[in-house]
């Protein structure tokens, strides 16, 4: 008996051993972008992006094994100008096959620059679970001298790793900053310190390897966003068109003639139209294609009947949203519902 005893005593001290020492289970998952980039020298500002893999990546920061237990995915290796809804939809559904049924703690996506804020807003809307996700890219490619890409993949680690990063959504980390996947908006096209939160700012920061959150977002996402793309296989499409003064109409006529389902207008201050491009709207609107008004202004909502009567006219206002979220969000809106009034609820909530 006291053999047996002591035994279980050994057993239950290696079971604690081990479960104190285990490091979070980490996937990060690579789809390429600058950071995956390589330069014709370290010097030059000339690149390809997307041309090293995902074992490139984290081969350059082995720092990161410190931090968790880390395993690594090739999903494309793209330039992120060329993401894609096709790419979307497999990128959710392997997040959330890897949080939801292959025990992984975190998950970090390093992708492009160019269109991060998109894809972080629509993992943030189709995203089922409240562990974290963060998106990391880079500003330099792999080989150029000062390499932004392993800090930021480092950081991005910590981050995933932290409790303090649950349950607030997804994130984007870049040049040591924490930015919530709704404001998160890229403002420089060459500096590393590209990224900004808008008006509401950054949502926290790495320090030696630590996350420091600021705030926390008010808007729904991730477990309580209503948008499952499990079973989809595409998505409703929506375009942009540009506002400026004496703007031609031939864009928006062109996306009614191609039968979009939703068209944003990047309008000129609160959502305006020029009138030209403002008929073809309210035409496009009657035939059943959802206008959201945004705005090419970078800061301030795109407010509800301001000097569009949108109750008169079925428009959605896109408040909170640039054009480039408010497509997003008009996409996945399309995927519950056509009432504009419906579409509109969601565009006070996420
Ligand atoms: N081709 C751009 C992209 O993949 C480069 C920008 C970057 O990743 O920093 O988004």
């Amino acid at each position: 008996m006291k053999h047996l005893k002591s035994i279980l005593l050994v057993a239950v001290a290696l079971l604690v051993t081990v479960g104190l020492s285990a490091k979070p289970k980490i996937r990060i998952i690579a789809t390429g972008g600058t950071i995956a980039g390589i330069s014709t020298t370290s010097a030059s500002s000339a690149y390809t992006a997307g041309q090293v893999g995902i074992q490139t990546l984290l081969d350059a920061v082995p720092q990161i094994l410190n931090l968790a237990d880390i395993s690594g995915e090739q999903l494309v290796n793209i330039g992120s100008q060329d993401m894609n809804d096709e790419v979307w939809l497999k990128l959710a559904k392997r997040v959330n096959e890897l949080l939801n049924k292959e025990g992984y703690d975190g998950v970090v996506i390093t992708h492009g620059t160019d269109t991060m804020e998109e894809t972080a807003y629509f993992l943030n809307l189709t995203v089922k679970s409240d562990k974290p996700v963060i998106l990391a890219g880079s500003m330099r490619p792999s080989n150029a001298i000062s390499a932004d890409g392993p800090a930021n993949l480092y950081n991005a680690v910590a981050a995933a790793v932290s409790p303090k990063c649950r349950g607030i959504g997804v994130l984007c980390c870049m040049n040591n900053q924490l930015l919530d996947a709704k404001t998160v908006i890229k403002t420089h096209t060459i500096d590393c310190d590209t990224f900004e939160g808008g008006p509401s700012g950054i949502i926290g920061y790495i320090y030696n390897g630590e996350a420091h959150i600021l705030q926390t977002p008010n808007n729904k996402h991730t477990k309580e966003s209503v948008f499952d793309v499990s079973k989809l296989e595409k998505l409703p499409k929506v375009g942009i068109v540009y506002g400026y003064a004496n703007a031609s109409a031939l864009p928006m006529q062109a996306f009614v003639d191609a039968k979009f389902d939703g068209i944003v207008l990047a309008g000129v201050g609160d959502g305006n139209f020029y009138k030209d491009v403002f008929e073809v709207a309210v035409k496009a609107q009657n035939k059943g294609i959802q206008i959201v008004r945004s705005s090419r202004c970078p800061t301030g909502p795109t407010c509800l009947n301001s000097e569009v009567d949108d109750e008169k006219y079925h428009f959605v206002a896109a408040l909170n949203l640039n054009p480039q979220k408010a497509r997003v969000l008009l996409m996945l809106a399309l995927t519950k519902t056509h009432d504009w009034k419906e579409i509109q609820e969601f565009f006070l909530e996420y």
